[in-house]
């Protein structure tokens, strides 16, 4: 009746922005993302505690607003006439600030609730679950690189490579810790009704796949740098062209881009992205991380860094 469950949280490379089918929660493009290893949310999930109603606890707070979106996240696993839960949520690193904390906890929430009712679903039925709760979620079923395609009613997820064929390491500049202003739900919402920019963007996203897919079997770091950060750049210029815009960065942002930009300069091999937020992610090869660490704590404007590697897929830590 009980279960507990870790996730971590996922980038994309190739980003997904924009929905086909809002109540299914379907994406309207494909992505491509990498799993972390060193940040990671844990849920509890117990189905037998007895409460009045669902009970949600984020980092030991009771949080009410985030609740509606958890019971449906158990319910769509479990079933609508499941019992009442009560469900702890614990991440290491800043929640709804751009980082994949709604990845990570629904991914982990998915596991855990599916253990808890002691059903035994497969991977990709976890992963399609987890993607109708958050899009972004339905990619850390899977460790290491892996592509979510987007083909008709249903969401395909797809391992391209794991986390020790290609151990790049990510070093995340903090900009400003705080919740964000839109949710990316929202935001993409506005990009695809407003946006002069949107069906260029999904119409562009199978040749930015393709590129990424191929750059990634061939271990091929500069043409995947070259192309993720073009896609970041294009998720971004659709969301500055909406109405009202979206802008979620701040002048630290581009200041971190910048300092990316001069390491690249100076021979590293390393490139930005950037999600639904103002925390910057710079994906490096292993012996330029020292460097890209040191350049990029220096930058004005940044607040904390964070560096991991690349991990594993969700999975289940405890049963009772
Ligand atoms: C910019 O997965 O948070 O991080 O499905 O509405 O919950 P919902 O959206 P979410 O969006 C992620 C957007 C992104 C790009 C990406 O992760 O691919």
């Amino acid at each position: 009746m009980q279960a507990t469950a870790i996730a971590q949280p996922n980038i994309a490379l190739i980003k997904y922005w924009g929905k086909r089918d809002l109540a299914l929660n379907l994406p309207a493009v494909g992505s491509i993302s990498i799993t972390l290893d060193a940040l990671y949310t844990e849920v509890s999930v117990d189905l037998g505690a007895n409460p009045a109603s669902d009970q949600l606890l984020v980092n030991d707070v009771e949080d009410p607003d985030r609740l509606p979106r958890m019971s449906a996240c158990l319910s769509r696993v479990i079933g609508e006439q499941r019992p009442f839960a009560r469900i702890e949520t614990r991440s290491n690193f800043p929640i709804a600030a751009g980082l994949a904390s709604s990845a990570s906890a629904f991914a982990a929430a998915t596991v855990a609730a599916a253990a808890a009712a002691d059903l035994e679903l497969d991977q990709a039925l976890l992963a399609s679950l987890a993607g109708q709760a958050s899009g972004s979620a339905a990619r850390s079923l899977y460790g290491g690189f892996a592509e979510l395609a987007n083909n008709g009613d249903a969401i395909r997820l797809s391992a391209l490579c794991d986390e020790h064929a290609w151990p790049l390491k990510v070093v995340v500049a903090i900009t400003e810790p705080g919740p964000k202003a839109t949710s990316s739900t929202e935001a993409m919402e506005i990009s695809r009704k407003t946006s002069p920019f949107y069906n260029t963007w999904v119409q562009q996203q199978a040749g930015d796949l393709a590129t990424a897919r191929r750059a990634i079997e061939e271990r091929d770091f500069a043409t995947l740098a070259a192309i993720a950060e073009h896609n970041c750049l294009k998720m971004h210029s659709v969301m500055w062209a909406s109405r009202p815009p979206t802008v979620f960065w701040s002048s630290a942002t581009l200041r971190c881009l910048q300092t990316v930009r001069k390491l690249q300069q100076d021979g590293c091999q390393v490139f930005f992205t950037i999600d639904a937020g103002p925390q910057v992610k710079a994906v490096c090869q292993p012996e330029d991380m020292a460097a890209v660490q040191e350049a990029l704590s220096q930058t004005p404007g940044v607040q904390e860094i964070m560096t991991t590697g690349l991990g594993p897929a969700a999975q289940l830590v405890r049963k009772s």
